[in-house]
């Protein structure tokens, strides 16, 4: 099937894992967004979205997933409408059930950044339009959309790789799991006992055939790794948690000296926003072998790709 034909069938679809994500199918979605990103550069205007809108309901904080998705609405010619959960109060105000069916009556998509993933999938289970997962305490499947373009940027393409995760088993590193499935890279995932990746994810995506490794020593998973990866220890609403998440992650702190033990062209990646003198330090994030502003570049591109896929026309 060719890329185009793969992802006509995602048309309508909800975005909420990437574990609905087949090898061909996510690598489809990565080649439509590498190919966005270069028709913009060449100054190709492609108003996938003309006349369609997109609800973006946020009950955390956000800086990237906030910009691009409003963004990648107004390039593609489409228009978005920001919703803050102080503003609507989605299950507080009224019901999940009641905003999904508000929204649908308006909206051509919904993208939320909730606490609980349940709220993401009543969402969708009520919403006849669809609902992309913008960060849930679960998963983060944009983030890792636009890092897997990073990566085929930097590396040309994604056989062999070997990609080390260090730090909290949270929604990222869950996503990391989804994404080690869908796409053949190995995955190595350091973490202090108790923090280790949802076993639901683990197992589901290993019985997909993802390589995916836990060991306990960060500077082992680092060596030899062709992109080393970190997220906060304290992820929004754990705030509760953060002395005994600092004392169980103390020897987690990436710095430039762990790049020594990287393969010859290893990374440094990071989804931001970053805690500096926890889980790394600013002159890793700014380091010369870092890419960590590229994967921030890159939200806009995988977003314009998922929009326009379940959105618009893909053509
Ligand atoms: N990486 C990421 O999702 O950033 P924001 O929280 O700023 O959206
Ligand atoms: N794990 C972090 C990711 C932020 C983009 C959090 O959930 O806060």
């Amino acid at each position: 099937m060719t890329d185009a034909a793969q992802l006509s069938t995602r048309r309508g679809d909800d975005f909420l894992s990437l574990a609905d994500w087949d090898p061909a199918s996510f690598e489809a979605l990565l080649s439509f967004a590498v190919d966005l990103k270069r028709r913009w550069r060449d100054g190709d205007r492609p108003r996938l979205l003309e006349h369609r809108t997109l609800a973006m309901i946020f009950e955390k904080q956000s800086l990237r997933t906030r910009s691009t998705f409003d963004i990648a609405m107004f390039q593609l010619g489409g228009h978005s409408v920001l919703l803050s959960q102080n503003f609507i109060g989605v299950g507080v105000r009224e019901s999940i059930r009641d905003v999904a069916k508000n929204l649908e009556r308006w909206v051509d998509g919904v993208m939320a950044r909730t606490y609980g993933h349940d709220t993401l999938i009543d969402l969708a289970s009520h919403a006849s339009v669809p609902v992309i997962n913008g960060l849930s305490d679960r998963l983060h499947p944009c983030q890792l959309t636009a890092d897997y373009i990073t990566l085929k940027e930097t590396f040309g393409d994604l056989d062999g790789l070997r990609l080390a995760f260090v730090g909290d088993g949270n929604n990222v590193a869950n996503s990391h799991v989804n994404a080690a499935a869908a796409t053949g890279v190995s995955l190595v995932i350091a973490t202090p006992d108790g923090y280790d990746p949802d076993p639901d994810v683990l197992a589901a995506a290993r019985a997909r055939g993802a390589d995916v490794e836990i060991v306990r020593d960060p500077r082992e998973a680092a060596r030899g790794a062709d992109a080393l990866y970190t997220d906060v220890w304290i992820s929004m609403g754990q705030e509760e948690d953060a002395a005994a998440r600092r004392e169980a992650f103390a020897a987690y702190t990436v710095t430039p000296a762990w790049f020594d033990d990287l393969s010859p062209r290893g990374v440094f990646m990071h989804d931001l926003p970053a805690h500096y003198g926890e889980e790394t330090v600013e002159e890793a994030v700014h380091h010369p072998r870092s890419v960590v502003f590229d994967q921030a570049e890159n939200r806009l591109h995988a977003h314009k790709a998922i929009l326009a896929t379940l959105l618009g026309d893909p053509a």
